[in-house]
């Protein structure tokens, strides 16, 4: 079997990498991981609060947890135990839940060994924090998307409205800037660019601008 051909996108919260990480998919017809929606979706299964349990507990939690990935492009489906997630876990509060697990080590670890076997199989674009960085290093093309905050608040708000989950504003940029801290100034695996990869500042750019940016780096690095 040939080995799988992965891309990493990773950047901050609300910069668009799921609607490119999706479109992308698609052009290459290869699956689509959000590693967010694991640390979402673990969140979002062992409950408000779980991130303070002792690390046992945590830990014999993490073990009933088996992700599996079919499909591929934007029609992936990322399934927990057997079941496929929802929209449930996109709130802006499931995402601090979830920033609040990935400081922990042993929730981190976990994902890296469920994440590492699902691009062990199988060609993907993985989205995240610590794609480039941590999980995929040998990636042949690796992305780090950048932009504004308030740009990105407003790009949130906008999904969240299209998913029939409006917010204010005002609060999304707090939540936004107080997670991006979080995810920055962690010690393990924190987000930042891998050294080797390329970066994309898209405040002032439109989705197509960016996708074609990077359809056309892949095809540079891939020729
Ligand atoms: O991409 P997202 O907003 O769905 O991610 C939710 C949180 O999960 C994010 O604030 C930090 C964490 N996360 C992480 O630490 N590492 C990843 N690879 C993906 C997400």
């Amino acid at each position: 079997m040939a080995t799988p051909f992965i891309i990493t996108l990773d950047g901050p919260a609300g910069v668009g990498k799921s609607t490119l990480a999706k479109r992308l998919a698609d052009h290459f017809e290869i699956a689509y991981l959000d590693t967010g929606a694991m640390f979402r979706a673990t969140a979002w299964k062992l409950g408000e609060g779980s991130w303070d349990w002792d690390i046992d507990k945590i830990e014999a939690a993490l073990k009933e947890l088996t992700f599996t990935l079919t499909g591929s492009g934007s029609e992936s489906v990322l399934s927990l135990n057997g079941v496929a997630l929802t929209n449930d876990i996109r709130t802006e509060t499931v995402g601090m839940w979830a920033s609040n697990f990935a400081q922990i080590p042993v929730v981190r670890a976990y994902q890296k060994i469920a994440q590492r076997k699902i691009g062990e199989t199988t060609s993907l674009i993985a989205e995240g924090r610590d794609m480039g960085t941590v999980i995929f290093p040998q990636a042949p093309c690796k992305f780090f998307l950048d932009a504004a905050l308030e740009e990105r608040a407003r790009r949130r708000y906008e999904q969240l409205e299209e998913m029939g989950k409006p917010a204010d504003i005002k609060e999304l940029i707090e939540q936004i800037r107080t997670r991006d801290d979080k995810d920055r100034n962690r010690k393990e695996a924190p987000l930042k660019p891998a050294d080797d990869g390329i970066i994309v500042d898209t405040t002032n750019l439109d989705i197509d601008s960016v996708f074609d940016r990077l359809v056309a780096e892949v095809k540079k690095i891939s020729a």
